[in-house]
């Protein structure tokens, strides 16, 4: 079996973190890049593997590319923390809207509600659903906050929502807003993600 060894460097003048692999039976090194790990200070951190760096930069294709999968109302696993710091998990069917805002509708006395008043952070997956899709998929970290607006219920409500809720200013019905801190966007069959970063 082929030996690697890993090393690790923190380089202050770019504030990254590099891990460096090499293979000793001479079968070239892996090349991985994965990045959110958020600091303490709120940074996020840029882990590499073989020195490659991801490129810290919003490109506008790159946003073409996330809005592409939003193009459609997207069904999404929402990760929220309990008050006992445990995760819990459930779809939600979020939609993108401007400054890469992302938009859900719920119930204001739902668990999820409970969950971010309690810890705004939040984890979301969508995209590619059902192997074998060969379609893109988002990973996304942010913060959530609960809103009553009535211009952006409004904005949001559609008649099927009648099952649930009385009207469009039902004080139940309440808008949830994820502002994105990180967007890894995943091209089907490549597991080094592009990263979008919040400005
Ligand atoms: C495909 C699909 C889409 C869903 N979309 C939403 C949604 O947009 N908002 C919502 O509150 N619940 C939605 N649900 C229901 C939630 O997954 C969940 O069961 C419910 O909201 C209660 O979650 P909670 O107890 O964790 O708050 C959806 C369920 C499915 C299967």
């Amino acid at each position: 079996m082929n030996e690697t060894k890993w090393s690790l460097l923190w380089s202050h003048a770019d504030k990254h973190i590099r891990f460096g692999a090499s293979a000793a039976g001479g079968v070239g090194s892996v090349v991985r890049t994965r990045t959110g790990v958020p600091h303490k200070h709120g940074e996020h951190l840029v882990v590499c593997y073989d020195g490659r760096m991801s490129e810290n930069k919003n490109s506008g294709e790159l946003e073409k590319k996330i809005r592409a999968i939003f193009a459609t109302p997207q069904v999404a696993a929402l990760a929220t923390v309990t008050d006992e710091g445990k995760p819990w998990v459930r779809y939600v069917t979020v939609r993108l809207s401007e400054g890469m805002m992302l938009l859900f509708v719920t119930d204001a006395g739902s668990r999820k509600v409970a969950h971010i008043r309690g810890r705004p952070d939040v984890h979301l997956v969508c995209g590619s659903l059902q192997p074998p899709e060969d379609s893109a998929y988002l990973q996304i970290a942010g913060r959530a906050e609960v809103s009553g607006d009535p211009e952006e219920k409004r904005a949001l409500w559609n008649e099927e929502l009648r099952r649930y809720f009385k009207g469009p200013d039902d004080p139940n019905y309440v808008v949830v807003r994820v502002r994105p801190s990180l967007i890894e966007y995943y091209d089907p069959h490549n597991l080094t993600p592009q990263i979008w970063t919040a400005k």
